[in-house]
This record gives C-alpha cells, sequence and structure tokens, in this order.
C-alpha cells in the first residue's frame, strides 16, 4: 500500500484528500491487506514473484482495495474475511493490468516500463493468471459462498467488456450505449464488487449492500470516463501511463463518440480514417484536439463523469453516516479531480 507510517498532521486549512482520510483511519487493516497481497506473491518459480512485486511494488492506488475495507468499516470494525476479499480485489485488478497491458500493446504502467516491455507477453500473461489463481484462494478462505460468487462473476464480467471492447477496435460506428456498456464491464464491475463484499463481509445483504453496489458501479464509470479523458490531455508524468494510446489504437472512447455525433463531412472522414484503422500522420491527435475543442465533446465527457460521480454520492445517502461514508462520498469528488 502506498502508506507512509507515521503522517505529519495536516493545517486545518488543507483538508486532506478522500483516499488519505480512509488510509488513515483504516491503517490496521491495510497494512494487513498490504502484508497479505506480499505474502501470496511469493512462489518458488522465481519469475512469479519478480513480474508481480514490479507491478505491485510500483504503487497503484489501491482504490479498490480501500473501497472493499471501507465498505466494510461502515457496518463495524473490519474483520479477516474483509480483508482477504481487499487483498483478492487488488489481486484481480492487477492481474486485469498484466492482461490488458499486453491486449492494448502499452509501454508504461504506474510511472514505470510495463511488465510486458520488460518481460515480454508471455510472462504477463502466465504471470496474469497466477494473480487470478491467488484471489481466487484469498476469496475461499473468506468462506462464503455469496462474495465468492460475486467476485468470480465480475472476474467474467471484466473479461467480457475487455472482449467486446476488442471487438469493438476500429469501429467508428460503436454506439454510446455499447460504449457504456463496455465501460461497465471492464471497470466498473470491479468497483461495484469491491463496495459489494465489503459490505456483506460485514454481514450485509440486501438493501445496504445493494446501495454499496451501486455507489462503487456509478464510482467506476466516472473513474473510467475520466481516465478516457485523460489519455487525450493527462499528463503522462501524474497519470504514469503515455497518453494518447486509445487513439492510436483505434480505441473509440466518449470523446470521439460525442465528436463525432456533431461531424460533418469531412470530419467524419477524418474519423473515419484515424480511429477506422486507416494510416494516422503527424497532427492527427492534434486535430483530434481541435474537433473536441469545436464540439464541446471533451466538456461533455467531464459533465457526463460527474452525473455519475453525483450518482455515487446519492448512493450513500442511507448508509450509516459517519467519517467513513463522508470519505466514500468525497471519493467521487476526487476522481473528476484526477482531469483537472
Ligand atoms: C487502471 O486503474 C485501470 C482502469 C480501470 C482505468 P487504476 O487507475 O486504479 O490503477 P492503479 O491500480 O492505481 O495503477
Ligand atoms: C482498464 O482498461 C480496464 C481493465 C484493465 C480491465 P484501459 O485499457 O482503458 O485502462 P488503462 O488505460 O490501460 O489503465
Ligand atoms: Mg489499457
Ligand atoms: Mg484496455
Amino acid at each position: 500500500m502506498p502508506v507512509s507510517g507515521a503522517k505529519p498532521e495536516m493545517p486545518a486549512a488543507r483538508p486532506q484528500d478522500p483516499v488519505e482520510r480512509l488510509i488513515a483511519i483504516l491503517s490496521t487493516d491495510i497494512h494487513a491487506v498490504d502484508q497479505l497481497i506480499h505474502e501470496r506473491l511469493s512462489s518458488p518459480v522465481s519469475m512469479i514473484p519478480n513480474v508481480a512485486t514490479y507491478l505491485i511494488d510500483a504503487g497503484g492506488k489501491r482504490i479498490r482495495p480501500l473501497i472493499t475495507l471501507a465498505a466494510a468499516n461502515l457496518f463495524g470494525p473490519v474483520n479477516d474475511a474483509a480483508r482477504r476479499l481487499a487483498a483478492a480485489v487488488e489481486f484481480i485488478h492487477t492481474a486485469t493490468l498484466l492482461h490488458d497491458d499486453v491486449v492494448d500493446g502499452s509501454g508504461l504502467r504506474r510511472g514505470k516500463a510495463a511488465a510486458n516491455a520488460v518481460w515480454g507477453n508471455s510472462a504477463s500473461v502466465l504471470v496474469g493468471d497466477f494473480l487470478f489463481s491467488r484471489a481466487f484462494a484469498l476469496m475461499v478462505e473468506a468462506g462464503d459462498m455469496a462474495t465468492l460468487d460475486v467476485l468470480s462473476r465480475t472476474s467474467g464480467v471484466i473479461a467480457e467488456g475487455e472482449v467486446m471492447q476488442l471487438a469493438a477496435v476500429n469501429d467508428v460506428d460503436v454506439p454510446l450505449e455499447r460504449y457504456l456498456q463496455i465501460i461497465e464491464a471492464k471497470t466498473a464491475a470491479l468497483f461495484s464488487a469491491a463496495a459489494r463484499v465489503g459490505a456483506m463481509a460485514a454481514g450485509q445483504s440486501g438493501a445496504q449492500a445493494d446501495a454499496l453496489a451501486g455507489f462503487g458501479r456509478a464510482l467506476g464509470m466516472a473513474f473510467q470516463l475520466i481516465d478516457d479523458a485523460l489519455d487525450y490531455g493527462g499528463a503522462t508524468s501524474s497519470l504514469g501511463k503515455n497518453i494518447g494510446d486509445d487513439f492510436r489504437e483505434g480505441k473509440l472512447t466518449l470523446p470521439v463518440v460525442l465528436a463525432r455525433e456533431q461531424a460533418n463531412t469531412q470530419e467524419e472522414a477524418f474519423w473515419r480514417r484515424v480511429m477506422g484503422g486507416g494510416v494516422q500522420q503527424a497532427g492527427d491527435f492534434e486535430q483530434a484536439l481541435a474537433l473536441f475543442q469545436l464540439h464541446g465533446a471533451m466538456a461533455r465527457t467531464l459533465a457526463t463523469a460527474r452525473e455519475y460521480a453525483d450518482r455515487a454520492r446519492d448512493s450513500l445517502q442511507h448508509a450509516p453516516p459517519g467519517p467513513v461514508r463522508s470519505a466514500l462520498a468525497d471519493l467521487a469528488e476526487f476522481v473528476l479531480e484526477r482531469a483537472h
């Protein structure tokens, strides 16, 4: 976990961000989860801990396991099952990153050369499989068929999302609904499950677990929308991955979908060439940015993310009040701020 031991007192005028607040409240549990993650990376096959530790120790926001622990903590002290599920969630996430960077041909992850760029695609795929297996072992140890059901289904949904997206590459006509379906599956589903299993580990089912799942889903949608916006404008140094990957790969994301809705004939020909698998030329990326500007496509993408963030916050209104609920609610705003 990106957690330092003693944190200096923050001056009252600069309130901590919600991730820091959650880390402060949940520090014991987070350290336990971090320890569990590191323990479970071990294998006598040395390439496995080498590759896995490289990625895990590169940092990462650990936002999903934090959500699991926070969801559990809303309903009482965090128990062992919640900690194991939080570790499982981060293992699933890390496995999907290893696979995703192969699929996307990405060279940078968490500010470092991506594992596939260091060890090659085969190692990334196989170590990703190993991490999935570790996730499943942890879920079994958590000892509840219902949470195992949620997370195992979610692993399948993430894979469906990635495959749906693969099938949509270079499809300039991908409809808005399809784009939303893809990001819900590949990203929001795990945020949702992370929150739901936290609540379940704390003995909740029914309305409270559903509300937490709704919170996670909406937060995950906002998160991926912002991530997709950042692919056209984030600074590589702060994002820890290269920008422009989606454009180069012909991956249609919301800014393009929205800009295309307003495109004239000439612009339509541009989008068909650059996103439809034609040859991209110098200046095309800048031209795409200019078209976003012309049609307010980036602003509308950010407004859509805000709608989801508001929905996430609203989902918490019947959750037990207190510092954890407020930090979770503020996470929605925090996710949006990544874009600034
Ligand atoms: C990256 O997720 C994958 C997406 C869903 C966009 P994060 O941005 O949470 O990745 P880390 O774990 O912090 O590196
Ligand atoms: C993120 O996919 C979702 C998963 C890893 C399943 P992306 O391809 O959009 O995310 P980044 O940009 O590589 O983090
Ligand atoms: Mg990717
Ligand atoms: Mg991808």
